[in-house]
């Protein structure tokens, strides 16, 4: 019997891909979002809602959880708002799934890392820099607690989104599209992933119930958000020489990573 799929921020960026994909796939699946009265900032609140609806469930969950708050600079403004999202509300996704034998699918960040080791394989410790990295590294290890668990790192995501407004190419082209300079750093490198590519892989990863433990996605290569840019103008016939190049070490804030590229294995 397939699993019943249950998938937590599904109206986010990648989320909508994962959507289209199940839906691709003829797979029914369950949305818990705010709509259905699943508000992170709420954790406490989880495990009670979770076990009233899916309490008689047999072992056959597979949840699905994309849901974070993912702004790197707002996870740093607000951490305890973080945690709470990303930390308390992933511990208690992931009680309810080990309690009723069932399957939790993470979705983790390169930014795990701390970038002065780059590439980072799948066994490597993670260290983070920055609140937003700290806080999902610290959801990871709940994940993990559960032998049937999986972890999915994730990139850089890039690809048109849902509306105009998210990932890491929609902003640029908007800009160069408009005829405005675009600021990019040049000394933050990633292994940037097509968002369509990503949701392909990570529901198939999810599917196959021998895949356990943490599993890395990289993209074919490892670019700058500089490098990103002028890859994503060229191809949409763009002026690539309205992109400015910049440094992280500019931006206020904790550090960035210096390289956080992701091999598998
Ligand atoms: N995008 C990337 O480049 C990237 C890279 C590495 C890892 N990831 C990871 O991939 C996952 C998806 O990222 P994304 O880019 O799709 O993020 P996103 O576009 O910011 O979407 C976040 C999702 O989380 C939901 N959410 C946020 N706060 C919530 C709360 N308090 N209660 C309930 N739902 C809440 C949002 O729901 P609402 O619509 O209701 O706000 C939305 O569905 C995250 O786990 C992120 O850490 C993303």
């Amino acid at each position: 019997m397939p699993p019943k799929i249950l998938v937590t921020g599904g109206t986010g960026y990648l989320g909508h891909e994962v959507i289209k994909v199940l839906q691709g796939r003829r797979l029914e699946y369950e949305l818990l979002g705010r709509a259905q009265g699943f508000d992170l900032f709420w954790p406490f609140q989880i495990e009670e809602r979770f076990l009233k609806r899916f309490g008689e469930s047999k072992g056959d969950l597979l949840l699905l959880h994309l849901a974070a708050m993912s702004r790197y600079g707002r996870c740093q403004e607000r951490p305890e708002d973080a945690s709470r999202v990303n930390v308390e509300s992933t511990g208690a996704f992931a009680h309810c799934i080990r309690s009723l034998g069932g399957r939790m699918v993470f979705t983790s960040t390169d930014l795990v890392f701390d970038g002065e080791h780059a590439p980072y394989g799948e066994k490597a410790i993670p260290k983070p820099l920055s609140v937003y990295g700290e806080t999902k590294a610290e959801g990871e290890e709940f994940v993990l607690e559960d032998s049937k668990g999986l972890v999915v790192r994730i990139p850089l995501l890039y690809g048109p989104s849902f509306d105009g407004q998210h990932g890491a190419s929609d902003h640029v082209l908007e800009e160069l599209r408009g005829g405005r300079k675009v600021h990019l750093f040049s000394d933050e490198i990633r292994t940037p992933l097509l968002v369509k590519e990503a949701a392909e892989a990570l529901v198939a990863l999810a599917l196959d119930p021998g895949v356990v433990g943490v599993r890395h996605l990289p993209g074919p290569e490892s670019l700058s958000r500089f490098e990103l840019g002028h890859r994503v103008a060229k191809e949409a016939g763009l002026d690539g020489s309205l992109i400015v190049e910049t440094s992280r070490l500019e931006m206020p804030g904790p550090p960035r990573p210096r390289d956080c590229s992701l091999v598998r294995g």
